[in-house]
């Protein structure tokens, strides 16, 4: 359940089955269904929040920055020209390429095939993208006999992914490849339109109501690099939800522990990155979606500043939290993705205001001109507000590596009301998302949602106008404490998420689940990025004692990627050794 983080109390907390079904009986019979809520909301201080309060600010109906400062020592790439010469720059800004690092089959310490060595496999005729097509035709074929089926895709064609793999593969015959994506494959969140795949929301009838004609912005800039779509990747429904239980097409499994969630919403996005059947994917992020399975699953996730990409296409198009973001198995291949993809919508351009998208230029990274002047925020009590001391003393670990190794200087911050943060975000969100699905739930598409979206749905049509314009209200002020800490701080650094894979209980396969202790642990660290439209990451640092993953998670400047990108390069360098392969992997290029 979406909801809210930490402090929500419910009257009952965590259910499945039956339970759940008849919670969600009764929050939607009228009147029990509103006294419910208004249960729910006096519990969690949102009348006292939303009603009670003056709150002095004017509301902020997107997040607008003022003008930033250029970062330091980065590439600028312009957002008009074409995503192949956005790419060609990208690449450029990476360290040279050693074929050799990688072509060493199991190499210990474990790791994954980056796009560059896809490139190089190709360019040196060792492999052709319709050779790799088959292997991930197959792996997939193996995954979805496995059981517990791995529930990966909404919708896969294997018909679909030869034919794109032998276009490419006659580009490089031709000796043409459009540039270094050319034969990459990747997989694509069910709420982001492409083409020939219908776009579901991982529901089980958006389709038959709502027509895909084109690619989405961000897709079309991928596709017109080379890149090949193997299909719609698996979500929670509608993305209203942060484990990825889908009782639909099934739950995603956690690739490093298959009786584990992924995290959400972008489940299938980050299982399919992370057992290696794909470079990378696109998921969306409005509370979390592309960062919490990302880190749950070990790989990387950029959640970029609200609008620095153009989200025509997606289902959350016209929301104020959720932007488009890349997922990939290294911070080199999320640079080479997000340069293709980024460039503002015009219409965000005349409201936002948006700095030129940049780059950091990790082949003059060796001299660390800038890293160690980055000074990195820590709220130590909310840092420390974890599940399992594994995942703080493991983020803390790396900060202490960053400064004794570069230089970083840490320094303690504090960041006020974040539970009103919290309540500001769940308004936002809820109403949004509410009024972008009513007018297909209103004919009766409504019941056919999973327990668990219902009831969020319940809770967000009990928020009042003037809660959500309260809401905007608390986003200004929260911007300007924001802004404040970013004059003493570069980055604000937390764990991404407050809690490891958690368990799937068996239970919940067939109905779903509501366990909002669980929420709780995986938004504690994620929601400043959505409400304030803040770029953030999430990198993996390690694993905890069950060999879970763990992330670390970058907050920047509004606009300010190049500098979290650095950053986390840093990081993934000085934690490459602690990675390990997860239980289902798959070796696409080699076998
Ligand atoms: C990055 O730095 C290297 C080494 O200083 C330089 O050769 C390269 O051109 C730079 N990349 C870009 C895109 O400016
Ligand atoms: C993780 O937790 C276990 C048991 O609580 C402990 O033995 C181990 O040292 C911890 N590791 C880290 C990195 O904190």
């Amino acid at each position: 359940m979406l909801l809210i983080g930490k402090c929500l109390r419910v009257p009952a907390p965590h259910l499945t089955g039956f339970a759940l079904k008849l919670f969600v009986w009764l929050v939607e019979v009228p009147l029990i269904g509103s006294f419910i809520m208004s249960y729910v909301k006096k519990q969690n201080k949102m009348f006292e929040i939303l009603r009670k309060t003056k709150i002095p600010e004017a509301p902020m109906f997107k997040p607008e920055f003022p003008p930033q400062e250029m970062e330091a020592g980065v590439v600028v790439i312009e957002e008009d020209i074409r995503p192949t010469d956005r790419v060609d720059l990208a690449l450029k800004c990476l360290p040279s390429y050693d074929p050799a690092r990688c072509w060493t089959g199991d190499s210990v310490p474990f790791l994954y095939w980056k796009i560059r060595d896809y490139a190089h496999a190709y360019r040196s005729r060792l492999v052709t993208p319709s050779m790799v097509a088959e292997n991930i035709i197959s792996a997939v074929e193996e995954l979805n006999n496995k059981k517990p089926p791995m529930a990966l895709f909404v919708t896969f064609s294997a018909e679909e992914v030869r034919k794109q793999a032998a276009a490419s593969t006659r580009r490089f015959e031709e000796g043409n490849p459009l540039s270094i994506l050319d034969g990459i494959f990747m997989a694509i969140k069910d709420d982001i339109d492409c083409c020939p795949y219908p776009t579901k929301g991982a529901t089980t009838w958006l389709h038959e109501v709502r027509t895909v004609e084109k690619d989405a912005v961000s897709v079309s800039r991928l596709r017109s690099c080379g890149v090949i779509f193997v299909g719609k990747a698996n979500m929670h429904e509608l993305g209203l939800g942060t484990t990825g239980n889908n009782p639909n097409y099934g739950t995603t499994r956690n690739p490093h522990d298959v009786e584990r969630y992924t995290g959400g919403s972008s489940s299938g996005p980050a299982a399919i990155v992370a057992s290696g059947l794909c470079s990378a994917a696109l998921g969306t992020d409005g509370g979390g979606s592309v960062r919490i399975p990302s880190s749950l699953c070990g790989v990387v996730g950029l959640k970029s500043t609200y609008g620095r990409t153009d989200m025509k296409g997606a289902l959350c198009d016209s929301g104020t939290v959720e932007i488009i973001g890349p997922i990939a198995s290294t911070v080199e291949d999320v640079m080479l993705v997000y340069a293709a993809i980024s460039g503002s919508s015009p219409a965000d351009r005349i409201s936002l205001k948006p700095s030129p998208p940049c780059l950091p230029n990790l082949s003059s990274y060796d001299s660390s001109f800038s890293l160690g002047s980055l000074r990195l925020g820590k709220y130590t009590e909310w840092f420390n507000d974890v599940y399992s001391t594994n995942i703080s003393n493991k983020c803390s670990d790396v900060l202490n590596l960053l400064s004794t190794t570069h230089g970083c200087e840490i320094i303690d911050i504090v960041i006020p009301e974040i539970h009103e943060m919290r309540t500001a975000h769940v308004v936002s969100i809820g109403s949004e998302s509410l009024c972008s699905l009513t007018p297909d739930c209103e004919d009766g598409k409504g019941t056919k949602l999973t327990h668990d979206t219902r009831t969020n749905l319940a809770l967000f049509r009990s928020f009042s106008a003037s809660d959500y314009v309260a809401a905007q209200c608390l986003r200004r002020r929260m911007m300007y404490y924001h802004l404040e800490i970013f004059k003493k701080v570069d980055i604000i650094v937390t764990p991404t998420t407050g809690m490891t894979a958690p368990m799937i209980p068996p239970s919940s396969l067939s109905s779903g689940e509501t366990n909002l202790h669980v929420s709780g642990y995986l938004m504690r660290f994620v929601i400043a990025a959505n409400l304030l439209g803040l770029p953030a990451i999430s990198v993996p640092v390690g694993h905890d004692k069950q060999g879970l993953p763990v992330g670390l998670q970058l907050i920047g400047r509004p606009w300010g990627e190049a500098s979290i990108l650095r950053l986390a390069s840093a990081v993934e360098e000085l934690c490459e050794k602690s990675r390990k392969k997860p239980a289902i992997f798959y070796d696409i290029l080699k076998k």
